[in-house]
């Protein structure tokens, strides 16, 4: 089983400039292409639930899990989802008795960190575009002492990359 978090990320490190800022708003279109590609043939996305309020459109051909404290939450644009608040390790092996290969941990900043913490992320896909916001949310939340290597530079454009990170365990 293949935990992959995967990230648009700032020059500054950041992710969005509020918590209601939707990625595709200020990310590039091969980035969105990227990620559209790469969740349909995973078809396992797990997200933080405001996160999940700023997807404005079906994500066909893709399961969601919804991390929530709630027992519900609002899904206006009908998506497949499930909505979760195991530990990861628990949520990971349960996925894994599923028979599910991979699943794409989709943010935001809580989620990312929530996942980095647990020590359950095997590689990351940050795509670096290029632009400041000097302020807002950052990747991740909290204090981490993780060691990665990188392994790929994708070249999506002259302005946009995705870097491929192994996770050292
Ligand atoms: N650039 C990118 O690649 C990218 C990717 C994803 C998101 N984003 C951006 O990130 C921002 C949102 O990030 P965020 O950190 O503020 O919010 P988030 O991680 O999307 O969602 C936070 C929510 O997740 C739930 N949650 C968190 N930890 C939990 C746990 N241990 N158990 C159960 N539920 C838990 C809680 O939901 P309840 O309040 O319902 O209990 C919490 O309020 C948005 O602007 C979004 O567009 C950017």
């Amino acid at each position: 089983m293949k935990v992959t978090l995967i990230a648009a990320v700032t020059i500054d490190g950041f992710i969005a400039r509020d918590d209601v800022h939707l990625s595709t708003r200020w990310t590039s279109k091969e980035d969105t292409r990227f990620f559209r590609r790469l969740s349909a043939k995973v078809g396992h996305m797990v997200v933080g639930s405001k996160t999940f309020k700023t997807f404005d459109r079906k994500m066909a051909g893709r399961k969601i899990y919804v991390y929530s404290h709630k027992q519900t939450v609002e899904n206006s644009s009908e998506n497949d989802i499930e909505v979760v608040s195991a530990s990861p390790k628990k949520f990971i092996t349960d996925l894994e008795s599923r028979g599910v290969a991979e699943v794409l941990i989709c943010g935001g900043s809580s989620i990312y960190t929530l996942f980095m913490k647990a020590g359950v992320v095997d590689r990351l896909l940050l795509t670096q575009e290029s632009t400041i916001f000097g302020a807002g949310v950052p990747l991740f939340s909290e204090p981490l002492k993780t060691k990665v290597s990188l392994d790929i530079i994708h070249n999506l454009s002259d302005q946009t990359k995705v870097f491929e990170y192994e996770v050292m365990k």
